[in-house]
C-alpha cells in the first residue's frame, strides 16, 4: 500500500486510454486495496465536460424489464432520463453462462462447424429450460409474469439471436449486438397456433406429495399462468427461412436442465440407410450444448460397433467440461458484475434488442391473457404436457433426449 495521501492527474481524461485502460486500472488498483485511503484522481482534457459527464456511471439493471412493449419502453424511456445508452447494463444471466459464451467460439472459430450453420444443413433447432421444482415462494412475482416472460422472452431468445446471428465485424459489443437485433427484428410473428401452455398440479408419488401451483399461497385460486410453455418460432432470412427454432421452458418437470440442440438433415443417399430400418431419424446428426447441469459439447454421430459384420449404434463425440477443465466455472453473475465494471458490454442487453424481443412477445401474451387460454395441467415431477409433442411432430420435429439418458 501506497503512502497516506496521493493525486493522479489524468491528462487526456476524456479519450479512449482513458475510458479503457487507465480508469478501470485505477478502479482495480483501488479494488485491490494498493491505493491510499485519501487518493483524488484529476482529470484533464481539451473536450468541455462537466463533473457529472466525465464519472463512471454504470447502472445494473435485473429484469423484469417490464411486462411487454409498452411497460417496458416507459421503464427505458425513464432511464434515459438520467443515462446514456452506453450506461445501462441489462442484465440477461444466461448470457453470462460458460456455454452461451462459447457459443460464438466453437461456431466462428472453428471450420467443422460454421459451414453447417444454416437451413441447408440444419433441420431444426431447440432450446429447452426445465427445472425440476415448482415456484415455491415466488407465486406472488411469477404469477405476474408467467414463465414465457420469466424464461423465454429474455433467457431463451437471447441465446437464440446468439445462435442464429451473421459473423458480427468485430468481436465489439455494438457490432454483437447489432446482429443480434437484426435476427430478433427478423423473426416471424408469433403466432397462439404454434404455442402450447402448460400448469402443473399437485402429485402424490409414493408416500411423497407435491403441490399444484395454484396450492402455493401466493398465487390466486384459478390463476392461469402458464409454468410450462413450448413455442416454434421462425426467421425470415436467408440463412434460417423455414428451419423450425422450438423453445421449451418448464417449471416443476423430472428434470432439471438447459439446453441447445442443434439437429441436423438426413444424410443424402446415406449408404448405410438399411442399417437404421425405416426410421432415419435416428440417423440425423445433433450437436448438444448443455449449459446446466454438468457443462457439456457433444456430437451424437453414427458409429460402427466393433467387431465382424456391419453394425451401426450412436455415439457421442464428448467434450465434458468436468473431465477436460476441472477448474471452477465461474457463476454467470459473476462475470457478468465484472463486465459491467470493466465496461464491457457485449453481454448486455441493449435498448433495441429489447424492444424487439418485446415486439416479438407482446401480441402472443396479449392474445393469451385475452382469450383467457386455459393452460394444460401436468402433474408436478412428470414429462410435461403431451401437447407439446404434437406442436414438435406439426413442425416435423422430434424433442431431443430430456430423459437424462444423454452423456
Ligand atoms: C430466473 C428466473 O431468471 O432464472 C427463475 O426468474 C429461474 O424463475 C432462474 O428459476 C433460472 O436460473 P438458473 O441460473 O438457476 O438456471
Amino acid at each position: 500500500k501506497l503512502g497516506s495521501t496521493l493525486s493522479i492527474t489524468v491528462v487526456g481524461a476524456s479519450g479512449d486510454l482513458a475510458k479503457k485502460k487507465i480508469f478501470p486500472a485505477l478502479f482495480a488498483l483501488y479494488y485491490e486495496d494498493c491505493l491510499p485511503e485519501d487518493f483524488t484522481v484529476f482529470g484533464y482534457a481539451r473536450t468541455k465536460l462537466t463533473d457529472e459527464e466525465l464519472r463512471n456511471t454504470r447502472v445494473i439493471v435485473e429484469k423484469p424489464f417490464g411486462r411487454d412493449s409498452e411497460s417496458s419502453g416507459g421503464l427505458t424511456r425513464s432511464l434515459k432520463q438520467y443515462l446514456r445508452e452506453d450506461q445501462i447494463f441489462r442484465i440477461d444471466h444466461y448470457l453470462g453462462r460458460e456455454l452461451v459464451e462459447n457459443l460464438s467460439v466453437l461456431r466462428f472459430s472453428n471450420l467443422v462447424f460454421e459451414p453447417l450453420w444454416s437451413r441447408n444443413y440444419i433441420r431444426n433447432v431447440q432450446f429447452i429450460f426445465s427445472e425440476d421444482f415448482g415456484t415455491e415462494g415466488r407465486g406472488g412475482y411469477f404469477d405476474n409474469y408467467g414463465i414465457i416472460r420469466d424464461i423465454m422472452q429474455n433467457h431463451l431468445l437471447q441465446i437464440l439471436a446468439l445462435f442464429a446471428m451473421e459473423t458480427p465485424v468485430s468481436l465489439d459489443a455494438e457490432d454483437i449486438r447489432n446482429e443480434k437485433v437484426k435476427v430478433l427484428r427478423s423473426m416471424q410473428p408469433l403466432l397462439l397456433e404454434n404455442v402450447i401452455v402448460g400448469q402443473y398440479k399437485g402429485h402424490n408419488k409414493g408416500s411423497k406429495s407435491y403441490p399444484a401451483y395454484t396450492d402455493d399461497p401466493t398465487v390466486p385460486k384459478g390463476s392461469l399462468t402458464p409454468t410450462f410453455a413450448a413455442a416454434a418460432l421462425f426467421i425470415n432470412n436467408a440463412r434460417w427461412d423455414g428451419v423450425p427454432f422450438l423453445m421449451k421452458a418448464v417449471k416443476a418437470l423430472h428434470t432439471k436442465r438447459a439446453e441447445i440442440r442443434v439437429q441436423f438433415r438426413h444424410v443424402p443417399g446415406n449408404l448405410y440407410k438399411r442399417n437404421f430400418g425405416t426410421d432415419l431419424d435416428k440417423a440425423t446428426n445433433e450437436l448438444v450444448l448443455r449449459l446446466q447441469p454438468g457443462e457439456a459439447i457433444y456430437v451424437k454421430i453414427n458409429n460402427k460397433v466393433p467387431g465382424l459384420g456391419m453394425r451401426l449404434d450412436r455415439s457421442d463425440l464428448n467434450l465434458l467440461y468436468r473431465s477436460r477443465y476441472p477448474t471452477e466455472i465461474p457463476d454467470a453473475y459473476e462475470r457478468l458484475v465484472l463486465d459491467a465494471i470493466e465496461g464491457e458490454r457485449r453481454l448486455f442487453i441493449r435498448s433495441d434488442e429489447l424492444d424487439a424481443a418485446w415486439a416479438l412477445f407482446t401480441p402472443l401474451l396479449k392474445e393469451l391473457e385475452e382469450k383467457k387460454i386455459v393452460p394444460e395441467l401436468y402433474p408436478y415431477g412428470s414429462r410435461g404436457p403431451v401437447g407439446a409433442h404434437y406442436l414438435a411432430a406439426k413442425h416435423n420435429v422430434r424433442w431431443g433426449d430430456l430423459s437424462g439418458e444423454d452423456s
